[in-house]
């Protein structure tokens, strides 16, 4: 397994891994961190793909100004070797100045999916997400990419990119969505749970638990306020400081709806827990 921070290393390998019969190649984008939903969307992608290439590259421009840029956690050395076990052929870690040189003037903004939710509370932070994904695809040029569920918004703002930039016609990228790993009590795996303090950690297992009785009161039939306003105290009571927003919305368009209806419904959460900001989402229906 190779590692490469430059366009020009990237292309050279890229065109090693494809070789002469077109290898296909599969793309797990990422900012480190690893754990263990990264190496599931990494054993999905060997299953679906010849060759795997993994990206780690903590972009900025989705962070905006007070959130944990620079404490984001970097483990090059740790992720590599775990990559490495997996079976990952490829690692394109390029630093800020590679990804985004002097003179860098271009955003991808992609309205209607990204304004609600994490895009309301995260001014930018989408924006980033899109542009930089963008450029992942090119660079690249992976047949196959793969994202957790567990960002759900993230994923839907990366499809509408996709699909309207033509990047995902036939024969060209497609872009799969793997289901979210948890912990043994449910919480689900994030880089930021490593922010947790002990009884932070405890406490945010209210997170997942809260949200499967609201969706059972849902699914019997209760109207979705009562039951989100009931989930939103528990997490109170449980310790979290506020909660950012907690929404049953159609799955697909992300409008924010009421009651289940014949669409497909997912509940989505951020709340907040000490100086962590978790987030989570399950289907409803
Ligand atoms: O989900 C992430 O880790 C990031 O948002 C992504 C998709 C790698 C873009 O930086």
């Amino acid at each position: 397994m190779q590692t490469v921070s430059t366009i020009d290393a990237l292309r050279g390998q890229i065109a090693k891994l494809r070789g002469p019969d077109g290898a296909s190649i599969g793309l797990v984008p990422t900012m480190g961190a690893l754990h263990e939903g990264h190496l599931t969307l990494v054993r999905r992608a060997r299953e679906a793909c010849d060759h795997v290439v993994a990206s780690i590259f903590v972009n900025p421009t989705q962070f905006g100004p007070g959130e944990d840029l620079d404490a984001y956690p970097r483990q090059l050395e740790a992720d590599a070797a775990m990559l490495e076990a997996e079976g990952c052929a490829l690692i394109w870690a390029p630093d800020v100045a590679a990804m985004y040189p002097q003179g860098f003037a271009s955003n991808i903004s992609v309205s209607g999916v990204s304004e609600g939710f994490c895009g309301a509370d995260r001014p930018g932070h989408f924006d980033g997400v899109a542009t930089v994904v963008c450029k992942l695809f090119h660079q690249v040029l992976p047949d196959i990419a793969f994202f957790g569920e567990k960002d759900w918004q993230q994923l839907a703002v990366i499809r509408a990119m996709a699909r309207d930039l033509d990047l995902t016609q036939p024969h060209a990228l497609s872009i799969i969505g793997v289901p979210t790993v948890r912990e043994a009590d449910g919480l689900a795996m994030s880089s930021r749970n490593r922010y947790l303090s002990a009884d932070e950690r405890a406490a945010a297992a209210t997170l997942p638990r809260a949200m499967k009785e609201a969706i059972a009161k849902i699914e019997g039939g209760e109207q979705a306020p009562p039951a989100l306003a009931a989930l939103e105290q528990q997490l109170i009571g449980a310790g979290f400081s506020s909660v950012d927003y907690a929404t049953l919305a159609d799955a697909a368009s992300l409008a924010p709806i009421e009651a289940l209806s014949g669409a497909s419904g997912r509940l989505l959460v951020a709340a907040r827990i000490g100086g962590t900001r978790l987030i989570d989402n399950m289907a409803v229906g």
